[in-house]
């Protein structure tokens, strides 16, 4: 049971139990994330002084060269799960392959792969709007003490057994779900302490808000492009608002909170579109499926879908549940 004030410490260990493969590795690996996220958050709390203490490509006082956020929260998140010893393998958006994590050692008993994005939204830091970071974790397929292979990461999303994301914006959060819902919990920058701010959060079964690049339109589908202008209809609670920040992170957490769909279908540009589905999307569906909300790539389910390439893009629909079938409608009778 939650209780006011709770930090995320608490509830971590609290919850320990209630998971089904329990033996606190998923904790402790856990932890560790919201570790990196501190030291990410402090980071990307800096980007705008970049003309004072230096951009990407300098060299700072320590004579370290300054690196670019991505690159940073990157290696931030790399380095503190694998000193920390707790995967046995990592796959991320900013590494062209898998990375294998103690494969020499035979007495290397870890469970856990982790898929992430490390910097979600990063074209958006040079103007102070929000980012976030992506996470992912399966447990591996191949037997333990073995290093990783690429089969421990192609699973499907439904085999997922925690995803989450962290929030840099007007304040820093962790939203996360084991499979048991999804909560949310605050930074309070001043102590380092993330507190339950956002306990069982929930998808509003209807929103009015669509968030899509519409300036890719001419590109659309055509179930895309009449599901648009079903939104901008004059009709019952028609037209709905456009909001897109343009951050997955972002304009899902808002979605999420007020009730909205997020779309970034394929196009003639694009044939997949260009969300990844082994680190944004299949996070995010598990996410929105654990607040009851849908996530479809505009007839199936994100996470049914058989993954055949670390780095593959899929068209990604997703949020209200009523709002998404209602896309997937229009999808089927284009
Ligand atoms: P990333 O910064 O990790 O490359 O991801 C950016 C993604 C996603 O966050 C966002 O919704 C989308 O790209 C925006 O793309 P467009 O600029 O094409 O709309
Ligand atoms: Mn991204
Ligand atoms: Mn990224």
């Amino acid at each position: 049971m939650s209780q006011k004030n709770q930090t995320l410490g608490e509830f971590i260990i609290e919850n320990q139990s209630a998971f089904k493969y329990t033996s606190g590795e998923l904790s402790r690996l856990i932890n560790s994330i919201r570790l990196a996220a501190k030291v990410v958050n402090h980071e990307v709390n800096k980007a705008g002084l970049v003309d004072i203490i230096g951009t990407a490509g300098d060299t700072n006082i320590q004579g370290e060269d300054q690196q670019k956020l991505d690159v940073y929260a990157n290696n931030k998140f790399i380095q503190t799960m694998t000193k920390r010893n707790i995967v046995c393998g990592i796959a991320s958006e900013e590494e062209d392959d898998f990375i294998s994590i103690n494969s020499q050692d035979e007495n290397h008993q870890n469970k856990y792969i982790v898929l992430i994005d490390p910097l979600d939204g990063s074209s958006n830091i040079d103007v102070n709007v929000s980012v976030g970071t992506i996470f992912s974790i399966y447990r591996r397929v191949t037997p333990v003490g073995t290093p990783v292979t690429i089969d421990d990461f192609l699973q499907k999303g439904n085999q997922q057994v925690a995803a989450g994301y962290i929030i840099y914006g007007t304040s820093t959060m962790i939203v996360y779900t084991t499979g048991d819902g999804v909560n949310g919990f605050t930074l309070n920058p001043a102590i380092g302490t993330f507190y339950l701010s956002h306990p069982d959060m929930q998808f509003p079964e209807d929103g009015k808000i669509y968030s899509v690049n519409e300036g890719n339109y001419i590109h659309f589908p055509q179930g895309i492009k009449n599901y648009i202008k079903y939104c901008q209809m004059e009709e019952g609670d028609r037209p709905y608002t456009s909001r897109y920040i343009g951050s997955l992170v972002s304009d899902f957490h808002r979605n999420m909170i007020k009730g909205g769909i997020y779309m970034y279908p394929k196009s003639s540009k694009a044939s997949n579109g260009k969300l990844r589905l082994l680190y944004e999307c299949n996070p995010m569906a598990f996410l929105a499926e654990q607040a009851n909300g849908k996530a479809s790539d505009g007839f199936n389910r994100i996470m049914d879908i058989e993954p055949t390439e670390l780095h593959q893009r899929v068209p990604f629909i997703c949020g209200s549940k009523n709002m998404v079938e209602k896309a997937e409608e229009f999808m089927r009778n284009a």
